[in-house]
């Protein structure tokens, strides 16, 4: 803990942390499990075009969401590109900017053009009731994302997306394991993506899988996925290479069999976060709610700049010298990214919560790489930091001048 301004490592003293704390330190579950997978799937000689283990991942999944089809993506991103491209989505689409950037980028690369909408502040989701002015002849799809696992309003999207004839599609990248009103998330729109990114609390190294219960949609994914192939020699349909391979498959196996214990992690430092950050004036915790199921994956907070003392970013640049590697997830918004920022430049207009959101919003690592010591290191800094914040700004304006 630190006592004095000077020992902070921006002010020259030593890291509260040897080495970098990082959002997002994968979760390695039983490493003796996966390593007898990965013999199995060497013994075989059948790494990747559907084998066993993909197989088996493949139906894990539809059991554990109680969805009629899971289908193994190589990475979430290529997941998001087949999803749209089989579900015929063209022209426009409405998606929220506060959001990872693969969101829009799954569109654009196929020349759909994203449209901007502004979130809820309360919930970080599209905001429903802002969708309908940008519904144009154009538009043929919603896309909503549950951001940090907590659903969308998903029965108002539907409603939208029902009175317009559009299609209505997920990104639950961050939300495996987590339910909306009872039901696991999976089941809504036409279908859904899961990333299992090794930033993922459950993960695949890299992988993602598109779920569904429509029939048809799945068989035309399948093919898309497999280069279109109907069998040897056999092309139906255009496609790409989406396959997921055997070995990251035989890691979602194993990060099954410690689902529970992820999540409980998870839970455990959530709370243990949640009860020193409300000690604290002007950072807020996001809130997880007790009647549905959650992965509780992320620690992401609100900086009120006035009531905590300095600014998000100032809070960062303090923290990254700590080796707090805590990251501005999702700043600053895809709308003021490349191409979207030259292409769509008048998306400000209409993304003033998102805006807000992308200046205030931090995120902490948790997971099975931190312990309750780790945590209580962390926020007792930030504590420290809100409590010294005039002094450090002014200590860290003296050195900049001198
Ligand atoms: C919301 C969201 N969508 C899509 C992706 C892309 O997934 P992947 O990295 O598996 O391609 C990510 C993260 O990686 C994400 O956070």
């Amino acid at each position: 803990m630190n006592q004095r301004l000077e020992d902070l490592a921006i002010l020259g003293g030593k890291p509260t942390f040897e080495h970098q704390l990082h959002v997002g330190r994968p979760n390695i579950g039983n490493r003796d499990f996966f390593l007898s997978q990965v013999n199995e799937v060497l013994d075989n000689r059948w790494l990747t075009n559907s084998g066993p283990k993909v197989n088996e991942f493949e139906r894990k999944i539809e059991e554990y969401i109680g969805v009629k089809h899971a289908i193994a993506i190589t990475n979430g991103t290529v997941a998001l590109e087949l999803l749209i491209r089989a579900a015929g989505i063209k022209g426009e689409v409405i998606i929220p900017s506060f959001t990872f950037v693969a969101c829009a980028h799954a569109f654009q690369w196929q020349e759909i053009k994203p449209v901007f909408c502004d979130i809820d502040p309360n919930t970080h989701n599209i905001d429903p009731l802002e969708i309908e002015k940008h519904i144009t002849p154009n538009t043929t799809a919603i896309m909503g994302v549950h951001l940090w696992g907590r659903s969308c309003n998903i029965e108002v999207l539907e409603q939208i997306s029902k009175k317009h004839n559009l299609k209505l599609m997920f990104d639950a990248s961050h939300a495996f394991a987590c339910s909306y009103k009872g039901k696991m998330i999976g089941n809504f729109g036409i279908g859904e993506v899961f990333s299992f990114h090794a930033t993922k609390f459950f993960n695949t190294l890299e992988g993602g899988a598109i779920v569904t219960n429509d029939d048809e949609l799945a068989s035309k994914i399948r093919l898309m996925k497999n280069f279109g192939f109907q069998g040897y020699d056999n092309v139906t349909y255009i496609g790409t290479n989406g396959k997921m391979n055997e070995i990251s498959a035989s890691m979602g196996l194993t990060s099954f069999n410690s689902i529970d214990s992820f999540i409980a992690k998870n839970k455990e430092n959530y709370y243990l976060y949640k009860n020193e950050f409300d000690k604290i004036d002007g950072i807020k915790l996001i809130d997880y709610s007790d009647s549905e199921r959650n992965n509780y994956q992320y620690i992401a907070c609100e900086i009120e700049e006035q009531k905590f003392g300095m600014s998000r970013t100032e809070l960062i640049d303090i923290l990254i010298k700590e080796n707090i590697l805590a990251r501005k997830y999702f700043f600053p918004g895809i709308h003021k990214m490349e191409p979207y920022r030259s292409l769509y430049p008048y998306s400000s207009m209409f993304l003033q919560e998102t805006e807000k959101l992308a200046n205030k919003i931090i995120s902490f690592p948790t997971g099975t790489a931190m312990d309750y010591n780790s945590i209580m290191l962390v926020t007792n800094l930030v504590s420290f930091i809100h409590q010294y914040a005039g002094e450090i700004k002014n200590k860290l304006q003296e050195a900049y001048v001198s």
